[in-house]
């Protein structure tokens, strides 16, 4: 395109009123909520970026597609078309339909994983990791150095420690390790993407020790373009192309289909070991549904469907990536730090180099995400001490190995102005960041806190 400004590929058709809180009712939320933005009524968001999962606009293909959703019990048409777009698209011949990604990550570790296993992953999402651990094994984080340091510009920080990988399968030892996977994108490292050559020496790591290899792949669209942006002969290829080439070298992948799905709800698990696929289809059935429903509508196999082609459009790829580093890049040239270079999903901003004053246990990027909501109505999450630091009943928290604070952007629902809105209000919140102060926990859960606890501002 000769001209700078990202146009959205897309134009409005139907629109959702935002309320437009003013400060005085934000506030209130505020208190009601016990500073907790997981306790905001929506309604009282201005613009919301706590996740980009489940929460994009469908496209008016995608409604109207789910017209023709077939309702059958068994056997309904829209799973077989379900089928042949997710068996197309990744090559393995079991696909089994998921109410969202933890389920299939909950069948796939049922089936797969024993007590005292060890798992390992780039990083861990949250489910994944918990889902390891309900099993009783170790989710063991193998991520390359580079993705370690928040600051650092480099092409594909979602990459795996190779090292690493060998060094724990050998100490482990093969048996004690049923597969290994691979997240693209990296969601919990920052949105950062996997480069081919990566998933190909895991795989060659994974032959060498007869080991599957399966992909967290929610976002394999948005790797899939970062691929064809950064790697040396990819340029040429599109991103289906990319994608396909991707599942092709593992033997099967658990999916959220609320990211790159372009869906409001469904996952899948899709692999190609029958023996596997049989238990877990009997999993299935006992927790899901049927295997050609899986936990959802007719109607949303056939948004997904729709979806998982429509996410491959080159142009919106281009306007999807290109709209997320423009927001990063706005705020990174204003002087603010944040994770180098952005992620494909999200905006995360390093909130313990922002208020050097408040230390952990005082939970900055709290803080931070606080003063976002209340100056300006922009709703993202604490990745910090909050989320990740609770120690023992009685003893200090933990703090958490970095204080960050997502804004994660939703799929073809926000313009341009209002990404712009975003940045201002960032801008703005920072330049005030030293009279800022940190808060405490009044109330909170024993575990996964940051959902519920209720906070208060210290003095
Ligand atoms: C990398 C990754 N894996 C798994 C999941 C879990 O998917 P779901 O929320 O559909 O259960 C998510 C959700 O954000 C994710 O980002």
């Amino acid at each position: 395109m000769a001209y700078k400004t990202i146009i959205e590929p897309f134009r409005v058709h139907t629109v959702q009123a935002i309320d437009l809180p003013d400060h005085d009712a934000r506030e209130a939320a505020l208190v009601r909520a016990g500073y907790n933005l997981f306790g905001l009524h929506a309604d009282e968001v201005i613009i919301d970026l706590l996740t980009d999962s489940g929460t994009g606009a469908m496209s008016t293909r995608q409604w109207s597609g789910m017209m023709l959703g077939d309702e059958s019990y068994a056997g309904s048409r829209s799973f077989y078309r379900f089928e042949e777009v997710v068996r197309d698209l990744t090559g393995y011949s079991e696909i089994i339909p998921t109410h969202q990604g933890r389920a299939a990550e909950k069948i796939l570790f049922s089936v797969a994983v024993n007590e005292g296993d060890l798992v390992p992953n780039n990083t861990h999402f949250d489910t994944t990791r918990a889902n390891v651990e309900y099993q009783g094994a170790t989710a063991f984080d193998c991520v390359c150095a580079e993705g370690r340091d928040p600051s650092l510009e480099a092409p594909f920080k979602g990459n795996v420690d190779l090292d690493r990988l060998r060094g724990t399968i050998e100490e482990r030892g093969v048996a004690k390790v049923p597969l290994v996977m691979v997240t693209v994108t990296n969601n919990s490292g920052g949105g950062q993407p996997v480069s081919m050559a990566n998933l190909r020496a895991v795989r060659a790591i994974c032959d060498e020790f007869g080991i599957p290899m399966f992909l967290d792949a929610c976002r394999f669209a948005e790797n899939a373009w970062f691929i064809k942006m950064r790697e040396d002969g990819y340029a040429d290829k599109t991103p289906k192309e990319i994608a396909q080439e991707m599942f092709s070298i593992a033997d099967g992948c658990t999916v959220s289909a609320k990211k790159d799905g372009l869906a409001n709800i469904g996952g899948f698990l899709a692999l190609n070991d029958r023996d596997w696929a049989l238990q877990a289809r009997n999993l299935l059935i006992l927790t899901e549904g049927f295997p050609t429903y899986g936990g959802l509508a007719g109607y949303d196999l056939e948004a997904i469907a729709t979806g998982l082609e429509e996410v491959l459009d080159e142009k919106y790829l281009h306007y999807r990536i290109r709209s997320t580093e423009y927001l990063a890049d706005t705020v990174h040239e204003a002087g603010i730090p944040t994770v180098r270079p952005a992620g494909g999903h999200a905006v995360y901003i390093d909130a313990a180099a922002l208020l050097p004053h408040i230390p952990a246990h005082e939970y900055p990027a709290q803080a931070l995400a606080i003063e976002l909501y209340r100056a300006g109505g922009v709703r993202g999450v604490e990745i910090g001490t909050v989320m990740f630091g609770r120690a023992r009943e009685g003893e200090p928290d933990e703090p958490a190995a970095m204080e960050l604070v997502r804004l994660a952007i939703p799929r073809r629902m926000y313009t341009q102005s209002h990404i712009d809105y975003v940045g201002e209000v960032i801008i703005d919140v920072a330049s005030r960041g030293a009279d800022m102060r940190g808060y405490r926990i009044v109330e909170q859960a024993p575990w996964l806190r940051h959902f519920t606890a209720r906070l208060e501002p210290l003095d």
